[in-house]
């Protein structure tokens, strides 16, 4: 038997896929910082910004005393603190967020308030240290909690990268400096770095000729970079890699798959020479969830149900959906619906509750029907936000997110290069 749509969106939360760190995820945060499932291939922050375990007395506090306290201290500190946050963050601490957005638009709106002293980034640890890069030197970058890492970028490190960079360089002939652009006026290849990164990773493209993309905009990304490059090394997202190359025209042929832990990738040296997007062996473990099979019994249950879902989900899912794009895109979508549509949403489960309180007149439901948040930046909890804007006020600045100056001159390089490139409308 199929289930009904009413079925799929009555799920309560206790079937979430880790209901312990709702509570507190303290529990699984070590001194000084970084759990399991966080990016625990970035580097400490520097000890002075004080780094550290939440003090009890918050782990114990009433969530309404929280609340409170942070209302408070966001009010001391005014116009010296700016608070931004992703559409996975949870309700009660996206209720104290200055700019909510998706990855490029937070990524803009961390240069948009030079005059704070402070941006404290409710998301996670990559994308706190492109505010950090993009931001003024004097301003600084607070993640809440430093746990909060994001899984996908840690498939892809600095080292790996690097590796397979020589080995598909030494296939092409060509200098892995890679500078010397052929008679047509262009690269064998250029790298190509998902958001989802570590800020090392940004340096590498910066210094190779390559950009960052992000979902909203990964296929203006990827022209730019055809105009300039044969083909391209993209990472560490297979699925954004492949959804977006092949909407543009590329065939599957044309994208093998990278694992680092084979040799020439696990690929004959002829097929990396016919190939146009080289795909890292990244996933989301959020949105590897989503299958084909959710989609179908959505339909049958409602054959009006309109379908969409973020690109980090697997090729036939995306095929499978009317619709897919960036968080914002999902957001947008769904705005334009009619009252009464039904939209089955294959994204994390907090944007899609949100959308769905936003838009009551709407049945707006989650594709998974065991509820799972992104855990990582579940971990961004409101007592995690209260410690570090009480000390703010007493002038103490914990978990700040500062990249190395060497690491961030790269990283700025092609992370401006993605700014320009627009998502499109
Ligand atoms: P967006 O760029 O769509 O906000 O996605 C960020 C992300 O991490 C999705 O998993
Ligand atoms: Fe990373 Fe997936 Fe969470 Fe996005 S949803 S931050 S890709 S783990």
């Amino acid at each position: 038997m199929t289930a009904s749509v009413h079925d799929l969106i009555t799920l309560s939360p206790k079937d979430s896929c880790n209901t312990k760190l709702a509570a507190g995820p303290w529990d699984f945060d070590t001194v000084p910082g970084y759990g399991p499932g966080s990016s625990q291939a970035d580097r400490l922050p520097d000890p002075v910004s004080r780094p550290g375990q939440l003090p009890e007395r918050y782990q114990l506090m009433p969530e309404p005393e929280l609340q409170e306290r942070i209302l408070a201290a966001k009010a001391t500190l005014g116009e010296e603190l700016v608070i931004l946050g992703h559409f996975y963050q949870r309700d009660e601490v996206i209720a104290h967020a200055d700019f909510v957005g998706d990855s490029f638009q937070l990524a803009n709106a961390a240069l948009s308030k030079p005059e704070a002293k402070t941006i404290v980034f409710c998301g996670v640890h990559f994308m706190a240290e492109t505010a950090d890069i993009l931001s003024a030197p004097e301003q600084a970058v607070i993640l809440p909690n430093l746990a909060a890492g994001c899984s996908m970028a840690d498939m892809a490190d600095e080292s790996s990268v690097e590796t397979a960079w020589e080995e598909i360089c030494e296939t092409y002939g060509v200098d892995p400096e890679n500078t010397l652009p052929d008679a047509e006026g262009k690269l064998s290849i250029l790298p190509v770095t998902y958001m989802n990164s570590s800020a090392a990773l940004k340096a590498f493209c910066g210094r190779h000729g390559g950009i960052v993309c992000t979902s909203s905009n990964a296929s203006t990304v990827l022209e730019w970079a055809f105009e300039r490059a044969h083909r391209v090394l993209f990472f560490p997202d297979q699925h954004l890699g492949r959804n977006t190359a092949k909407a543009m025209g590329v065939p599957l042929e044309q994208m093998p798959l990278w694992n680092p832990r084979k040799a020439l990738g696990g690929n004959t040296a002829e097929q990396l020479r016919e190939a146009k997007v080289l795909l890292w062996h990244g996933f989301c473990s959020v949105h590897r969830r989503f299958t084909v099979d959710q989609i179908s019994q959505a339909r049958a249950a409602d054959p009006g149900v309109k379908i969409i879902v973020h690109p980090e989900c697997p090729m036939p899912v995306v095929d499978a959906a009317d619709a897919a794009g960036s968080t914002d895109a999902i957001q947008k979508f769904i705005a334009a619906c009619a009252p009464g549509d039904r939209i089955g949403v294959g994204t994390e489960i907090n944007m899609v509750n949100r959308l769905a309180a936003q838009f009551p007149d709407r049945t707006i439901f989650c594709l998974d029907p065991v509820i799972c948040p992104c855990s990582t930046m579940y971990r961004i909890h409101p007592g995690y936000l209260a410690w570090v804007l009480e000390e703010l006020v007493a002038g103490e600045v914990h978990n700040q997110v500062s990249v190395e100056p060497e690491v961030s001159v790269h990283a700025k390089v092609a992370l401006d290069r993605m700014l320009a490139a627009k998502p499109k409308a």
